[in-house]
């Protein structure tokens, strides 16, 4: 049973990609060269991405997210026996200017109307975060857009999401923190920051330390679940 209603909130700090951003968006739009391979290759480009970034931060071999990517998305195309650096370029490129999930913008909008501080804080290079949230327009509607970069080292170790609460100077429990990522929500929860698990892609529960305070499938319900109008 999840919350209905998350008191004392000064803040919300999101994930970028798969909660902001759609990261299938890159892929959508190569659906003319990649046909039905479209799907597996953006699912096999994000698993990569992801394991990634945990591998190198366990292995103290730290590389931005940028590298990463194209290395998840070397690892997908060679998977799928792709062989096209003009397609390679093209989804780097698009990863850059990806779309704004239509939820999130009319959200972030009444968040700020009811003057919470906003914030993005991602495993993303703060090149990356700057592209998309210049592309979509967000970046009027956020107090701060944060990298791990900071931290070097990627979530969810906890030294990543203490930088959201100095730049926001707000105590952990005065902060939701918003992703459509379970682990990412995990994380958040176990540092000690109320959690909003926007369950887009229908996952089920980790099991893991901390816990989701309330689960959601859209953004649009977020202002309800802080006491702000719709
Ligand atoms: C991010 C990834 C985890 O934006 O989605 O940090």
């Amino acid at each position: 049973m999840t919350a209905k209603r998350l008191d004392g909130i000064k803040g919300c700090v999101f994930d970028a990609y798969g909660t902001l951003f759609d990261f299938n968006s890159a892929v959508a739009h190569c659906r003319d060269v990649l046909g039905d391979r479209a799907d597996a290759l953006s699912r096999i480009w994000r698993e990569k991405q992801l394991q990634y970034t945990w591998l190198r931060s366990l292995m103290g071999r730290h590389e931005d997210f940028w590298q990463v990517t194209g290395d998840a998305l070397d690892y997908a195309m060679k998977s799928l026996a792709i062989d096209d650096k003009s397609l390679r370029d093209r989804l780097m490129s698009l990863y850059q200017t990806l779309a704004a999930f239509p939820d999130a913008v009319p959200m972030l909008q009444r968040l700020k109307a009811g003057g919470l501080k906003t914030a993005i804080l991602s495993n993303g290079t703060p090149d990356m975060l700057l592209a998309a949230v210049k592309a979509t327009g967000i970046d009027r509607l956020l107090d701060a857009v944060l990298s791990i970069e900071e931290a070097g080292v990627y979530k969810p170790h906890p030294s990543v999401y203490q930088i959201a609460l100095d730049s926001l100077a707000l105590a952990a429990p005065e902060v939701a923190f918003v992703s459509s990522n379970a682990w990412d929500a995990h994380g958040a929860s176990a540092f000690g920051m109320k959690v909003i698990w926007c369950n887009r892609y229908g996952q089920g529960r980790e099991m893991l330390p901390g816990a989701p305070d309330v689960e959601l499938t859209t953004l649009a319900d977020i202002p309800a679940i802080l006491g702000l109008p719709r």
